[in-house]
C-alpha cells in the first residue's frame, strides 16, 4: 500500500543562518523521507523559515529594513545549504505567507468557537528605559524551575520547561539591562488547563507506540502537580502587543499571534504553498486541493524536532490542531543535541564550532558528514557529539575502506578482462553471499523506518565485511594471473558489483549523490528497495571511476581552525539623511590646539579644555570625555571642533563650541570615546573642508 507521508522539521528564526545543529536535523529528517520515497510511498517534506517575533522585529529595525525584507535576506542563503547537503525538501515557505496569515486566523477562530479563548489582564514586563513591552526573550533571569541562570522568558535550555516570563527569577532587561516592571495589558489565552484539553492531551501523548519513552516521561513531569496543586497544564498566553511582527488576532486590534502560535502552523502553510503550486500534481499526479489532502485520513504527518521544543509539538501544537477541528500529527520525532569535539553545546542560540558553509567551501563531501551524523543517531532523545578523529576514522575506514573499496576493486577486471559485462552465473558460493545480503533488506528497512540509523549503518557495514571476507578469500587480483581462471575471476568480480548494488541500495537514503554516481556506472535505473530482489545478471556496466576520496585529516584542521578574531561591528546606527554640500560647509570644522585640559570639580564626566582654534584668543569648551581621557593626554595635542557652534550656558560655565569624537551607538556593547586628531602638518585655525 503506497503510504501518504506529511514530513516536517523545525522552522529555523529567519535572523540567523543555519548552524551545525539545523544540517543534522535536515540530515536525519532527509535520510527518512528519502527512505520512504524509496519504499514508493508519497511523501510531502516542507519546511519555512519561522519569521515572526520580536526578536527579528528588533534586528530588522537595527539594520533600517523591513521585518519582511530582512526575513527574505536570510531566505535567500537557504538553498545554498539545503542543495550543499543534499536536503531534499519539496518546498521552502515562509510563516509570514499569506496561507499562514489566514490558517492561524481560522485555526484561532476554531479554538474561540470552541470556548478555550480567554482575554485577561496581564501584568507584563514593561522596560523602563526603552519604554517598551518587553518580549520574552529580551528577559532573562533564573529558571524558576531548575534555577538555572540567565534563561529567556519563555522557557528553559536547561530543563525544557515552558513558562511566563514574570515566573523568572531575577528577571532583567536584555535590551537595556534595566530591572523591568510590571504594567498590565489585555491578553489573550489559550485554556489548556481545560479539562477537555487536559484529557484530550493524556490520551493523544499515551497513544500506545507513538512518542519516544523518554519524551512520554518529560511529558509525564509537565502534567503533574505538585503537593500545593501547582504545575500542572498552564493557560497559554497567546497574544502580544503592538508593536510586534505576526499575524494579526481577528477582533482584537493592536494584538498580535504570540510567535510560537503560528510557527508550526506554518508547517500547513507551506505544505499549503505546495498543493496550491501543483507540486503534488506534478510530481504524484495527485490533483487534490490542500484540505482534500488533509481531510483524507489515510495521511500521515509528523514532525522531527530537537528535544528543547518538546513541550510547544507535544502539547500546545496537538490541542491547537484538534481543539480547531484537525488532524493531529501521527508522531513527533525528538532529537538530542549536537556537540562538537566534546565541546560547547550546539543549541540554536549558540551555534560555532563547525561552520557548514566552511565545511562546504573547504571542498569537504557533505556525504562524509550525512555518513557520520547517521552512524551517531538513534531513535532516542541521546545527545551526539561530533568528533573529528571518529569522523575520519569512520569515513575512512568504513565508508571508504569496507565499501567503496568493494566496487574499486571489482570493476577494472570487469572492464578490462570482460568488455563491462558481467557473469550471469556468479558460482555458488557467489549466490548465497547475495542471498544472504539481500535477506537482510527487511531489516535494513525496519532499521530505517524506526530511526535507528547508527544501526542501519551498523548493519550495512557488516555485510560490506562479508562481501570483504568473500573478496579476500577468492582473492581476484591472483586469478588474473593464473591461466584458465578467466571465467571464476568474471564470477568474482561480478558478485563484487552485484553486491555493492546491493549495499548502494541500503546506503542510498543517506548517499544520494553517490549512488546517482553508481547508477550512471552501473548503467541502472535509479535504485529502490524492491530492485534488491532482481539481480543484474549478464549486464553491461561503464567504466569506474573514483567515487569517494578518504578524508585528509589536514581538512579538518583547517574546519576546525579558529575563524579569523570577529571585528566588533558598530553598534549599527543608521546614516543620517542626506545632506548637500551647501549643509555641510554650514558646519565650521576648525583645527584647534588643545593647550590646556582641566578636571572640572563636581563632575566625573566633563574636561574643560583650553582651545586655540588660530583667532589670537583661547576659548573655552566643556568636553564630555572624562571617562576615557586624563588631561595630561590631551594637553599639547591638536583635534577638530566646531567653531562657529551657539555658545552653550553650562552648569559649570560657558562652552564655546564642541570637540569631534567617534563613539559606537551602543555604547554598553562596545564602549569608548575617540578625540579626533589631525594628521601631522596640520596648523590651529585652518578649516576641515
Ligand atoms: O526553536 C526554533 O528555532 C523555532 N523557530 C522552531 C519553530 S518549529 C515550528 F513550530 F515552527
Ligand atoms: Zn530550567
Amino acid at each position: 500500500m503506497t503510504r501518504q507521508l506529511f514530513v516536517t522539521t523545525a522552522l529555523p528564526y529567519a535572523n540567523g543562518k543555519f548552524h551545525i545543529g539545523h544540517i543534522m536535523e535536515y540530515i536525519q529528517a532527509d535520510i527518512w523521507v528519502r527512505y520512504q520515497r524509496m519504499q514508493g510511498h508519497q511523501v510531502h517534506f516542507v519546511g519555512a523559515d519561522d519569521a515572526h517575533g520580536a526578536p527579528i522585529m528588533i534586528a530588522a529595525e537595527k539594520a533600517g529594513i523591513t521585518p519582511q525584507q530582512f526575513v527574505a535576506n536570510i531566505a535567500a542563503g537557504r538553498k545554498e545549504y539545503l542543495d550543499g547537503f543534499h536536503i531534499s525538501f519539496d518546498n521552502w515557505h515562509s510563516t509570514d505567507g499569506v496561507e499562514n496569515h489566514e490558517l492561524a486566523q481560522d485555526i484561532y477562530r476554531g479554538l474561540r468557537d470552541n470556548g478555550l479563548i480567554e482575554v485577561r489582564a496581564v501584568e507584563q514586563f514593561f522596560d523602563p528605559e526603552k519604554g517598551m513591552f518587553l518580549p520574552d526573550r529580551f528577559i532573562k533571569g533564573e529558571c524558576p524551575k531548575c534555577g538555572a541562570k540567565d534563561q529567556y522568558g519563555d522557557s528553559c535550555e536547561n530543563c525544557g520547561a515552558v513558562y511566563s516570563p514574570t515566573e523568572l527569577v531575577q528577571p532583567y532587561s536584555a535590551l537595556s539591562g534595566a530591572t523591568p516592571v510590571l504594567r498590565t495589558s489585555d491578553h489573550y489565552f489559550f485554556k489548556l488547563s481545560d479539562p477537555r484539553c487536559v484529557e484530550f492531551l493524556q490520551q493523544w501523548t499515551t497513544e500506545p507506540g507513538k512518542l519516544q519513552p523518554e519524551v512520554l516521561n518529560k511529558i509525564k513531569e509537565w502534567f503533574t502537580k505538585d503537593e500545593e496543586g501547582k504545575g500542572g497544564l498552564g493557560d497559554w498566553d497567546i497574544s502580544r502587543d503592538a508593536p510586534y511582527f505576526g499575524i494579526e488576532i481577528p477582533d482584537a486590534p493592536g494584538k498580535y499571534f504570540y510567535v510560537w502560535l503560528d510557527a508550526p502552523i506554518g508547517y500547513l502553510a507551506s505544505l499549503k504553498n505546495w498543493f496550491d503550486k501543483g507540486g503534488p500534481a506534478a510530481k504524484y499526479g495527485d490533483t487534490r486541493s490542500y484540505f482534500d489532502f488533509m481531510a483524507d485520513p489515510a495521511i500521515e504527518q509528523y514532525h522531527f524536532i530537537g528535544k528543547d521544543i518538546t513541550y510547544f509539538h507535544t502539547l500546545f501544537w496537538p490541542a491547537t490542531l484538534h481543539f480547531s477541528g484537525r488532524k493531529t500529527p501521527d508522531n513527533v520525532f525528538v532529537h538530542g543535541f549536537l556537540t562538537v569535539n566534546n565541546g560547547e553545546k550546539m543549541s540554536k542560540s549558540r551555534g560555532t564550532g563547525l561552520d557548514p558553509l566552511k565545511y562546504l567551501s573547504l571542498g569537504m563531501n557533505a556525504e562524509w558528514l550525512r555518513y557520520y551524523i547517521a552512524a551517531k543517531l538513534n531513535a532516542h532523545v541521546e545527545d551526539i557529539d561530533f568528533n573529528r578523529d571518529d569522523f575520519t576514522a569512520r569515513v575512512n575506514a568504513d565508508l571508504v575502506g569496507k565499501y567503496i573499496n568493494i566496487a574499486s576493486r571489482a570493476a577494472g577486471f570487469i572492464s578490462k578482462r570482460f568488455g563491462g559485462q558481467l557473469s550471469g552465473d556468479l558460482g555458488v558460493e557467489g549466490r548465497v553471499l547475495l542471498d544472504t545480503l539481500r535477506a537482510h533488506r527487511d531489516t535494513v528497512t525496519g532499521l530505517y523506518e524506526t530511526r535507528e540509523l547508527g544501526k542501519v549503518l551498523r548493519e550495512i557495514m557488516a555485510l560490506a565485511d562479508r562481501v570483504n571476507e568473500y573478496v579476500d578469500q577468492n582473492k581476484p587480483w591472483e586469478l588474473a594471473k593464473q591461466a584458465g581462471q578467466d571465467a571464476v575471476l568474471h564470477d568474482v568480480c561480478s558478485v563484487c558489483i552485484e553486491a555493492f548494488r546491493l549495499l548502494t541500495i541500503y546506503l542510498k537514503p543517506v548517499l544520494p549523490k553517490l549512488a546517482a554516481q553508481v547508477e550512471a556506472f552501473l548503467q541502472v535505473e535509479p535504485l529502490d528497495f524492491h530492485s534488491a530482489s532482481r539481480a543484474l545478471g549478464a549486464h553491461t556496466i561503464g567504466t569506474y571511476q573514483h567515487l569517494m576520496q578518504r578524508v585528509d585529516p589536514k581538512l579538518l584542521e583547517e574546519l576546525f581552525a579558529a575563524p579569523e578574531p570577529e571585528k566588533v561591528i558598530p553598534g549599527g546606527e543608521d546614516i543620517a539623511p542626506e545632506i548637500k554640500i551647501d549643509d555641510f560647509t554650514k558646519v565650521d570644522l576648525r583645527v584647534a590646539k588643545i593647550v590646556k585640559a582641566e578636571t572640572v570639580d563636581g563632575s566625573t564626566k566633563l574636561l574643560r579644555l583650553t582651545l586655540d582654534a588660530g583667532e589670537g584668543r583661547t576659548r573655552n569648551v566643556f568636553s564630555g570625555i572624562a571617562s576615557v581621557y586624563k588631561p595630561e593626554d590631551l594637553e599639547g595635542k591638536l583635534t577638530v571642533m566646531v567653531a562657529n557652534l551657539a555658545p552653550r550656558k553650562m552648569k559649570f560655565g560657558i562652552s564655546e563650541g564642541m570637540v569631534l569624537a567617534a563613539s559606537d551607538a551602543d555604547e554598553k556593547k562596545n564602549p569608548g570615546i575617540f578625540v579626533l586628531e589631525p594628521f601631522p602638518g596640520a596648523q590651529p585655525g585652518m578649516r576641515i573642508r
